[in-house]
């Protein structure tokens, strides 16, 4: 029998996701424990995000743990396209935390990659003057979020046009129309702009290594609806003299109505943003978040909850509780019934509000911090 269908592009992420078809769709390879005790030699432990799966794929990671191993350190590399707005969101925050981590672990450097064209070219709706608000404001949450700015380089597409487009058009002379067409689902109708951009989103997964004079191998954490881009550029970078890009893939945290998808901002009962209050985090998840409890506090007191099936248990198994001891207490609790769905849900507000209230004060902060960490 066919499972339900989905869809998963850097563009469009449609229906319930199936993580263990995408890794062969994709060709990425699974994290397995093996490689997360290679990882813990070097880490002393290991962050939730990696422990409990949230990265669950990866490309040549043996590969960059080998050329660390010989003194042969690697950078890392994410990004952010910003829209109209301020708009991000907790998902939108797994990938950079996990920079975060593995910059203090490998002392690696970071190179932060906000194209503020993409958006603009993708969206009809969206002005360059948009994008450029907003990347004013996600740089506050990515500075939020405590990277070294002594190691860490915003590169912002418009800005950075001088640095980034020589490296553009040499990626794009190695790729045809009909391959961007094919990866990304594009037609005769898509403008040449986001048929181009691609390009641009692989300039700094080699530029470190333009600007050393010398191959420094890459490791790009990211959500794996990027995964896409990164296919195309694998195939490019040794083409024009560089190493292939290593990548570590995460799920995307689901919607706030149910599990399966991914967290959207776009529409306000789906995410949890970081600028929201604490009164609007309240509200969001005693509203939308999809419960795994039964209808009445009988039943569920009879039946039990289920906890695989709920967003409040998976926020705290994805990002919130990071007590495997707890955890395991909370999810036992809820599926027996001993634990109510508005006793699950308060736990998770608190956690969430405690995250956001210091997040907004060191956002707050990085108001002035700004140009620390543009790349100069
Ligand atoms: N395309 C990404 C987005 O839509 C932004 C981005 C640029 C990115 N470079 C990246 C994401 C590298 C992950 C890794 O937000």
């Amino acid at each position: 029998m066919r499972g339900k269908s989905f869809e998963v592009t850097p563009y469009e992420v449609k229906g319930e996701v199936d993580y263990g078809k995408l890794i062969k769709k994709f060709g990425v390879s699974k994290l397995n424990d093996k490689l997360l005790r290679r990882i813990e030699r070097h880490t002393d432990d290991l962050h939730l995000f990696l422990r409990r799966k949230v990265f669950f794929a990866h490309r040549d990671l043996n590969w960059i743990l080998d050329e660390y191993e010989k003194g042969n350190k690697f950078f890392l590399y994410t990004g952010r396209a910003s829209t109209k707005g301020s708009k991000v969101h907790l998902g939108h925050l797994m990938p950079w935390i996990m920079c975060k981590w593995l910059q203090d672990k490998f002392g690696a450097e970071v190179w932060f990659q906000f194209p503020d064209e993409e958006k603009f070219l993708y969206k009809n709706e969206v002005t360059l003057e948009d994008t450029k608000k907003a990347t004013y404001e996600d740089m506050l949450d990515v500075i939020a979020l405590g990277f070294d700015s002594k190691k860490t380089h915003s590169l912002v597409d418009t800005k950075h046009a001088g640095l980034m487009f020589p490296q553009a058009i040499k990626v794009a002379k190695k790729i045809t129309f009909s391959t961007i067409k094919s990866s990304f689902g594009f037609n005769d109708t898509n403008n040449i702009g986001s048929i181009f951009y691609t390009a641009m989103q692989a300039v700094p997964a080699f530029l470190p290594s333009v600007l050393k004079k010398k191959k420094i191998p890459c490791l790009i954490p990211l959500g794996i609806d990027q995964d896409t881009h990164f296919r195309i550029s694998r195939d490019v970078l040794p083409k024009i003299g560089y190493y292939k890009p290593a990548i570590l893939h995460s799920v995307f945290l689901p919607p706030l109505t149910g599990v399966g998808g991914k967290m959207s901002s776009s529409d306000d009962s789906k995410a949890i943003l970081t600028t929201d209050s604490p009164a609007e985090v309240r509200k969001k998840i005693n509203k939308y978040a999809f419960s795994g409890g039964q209808h009445s506090v009988e039943e569920h007191r009879k039946k039990g909850g289920n906890p695989d099936v709920d967003v409040s248990f998976q926020y705290l198994k994805m990002f919130f509780e990071p007590d495997d001891e707890k955890l395991k207490k909370i999810y036992n609790d809820y599926k027996s019934g001993k634990m109510l769905t508005s006793e699950l849900k308060n736990i998770l507000i608190e956690k969430i509000n405690v995250f956001l209230n210091q997040h907004q004060k060191k956002r707050k902060l990085a108001e002035k911090r700004i140009d620390e960490f543009l790349y100069k």
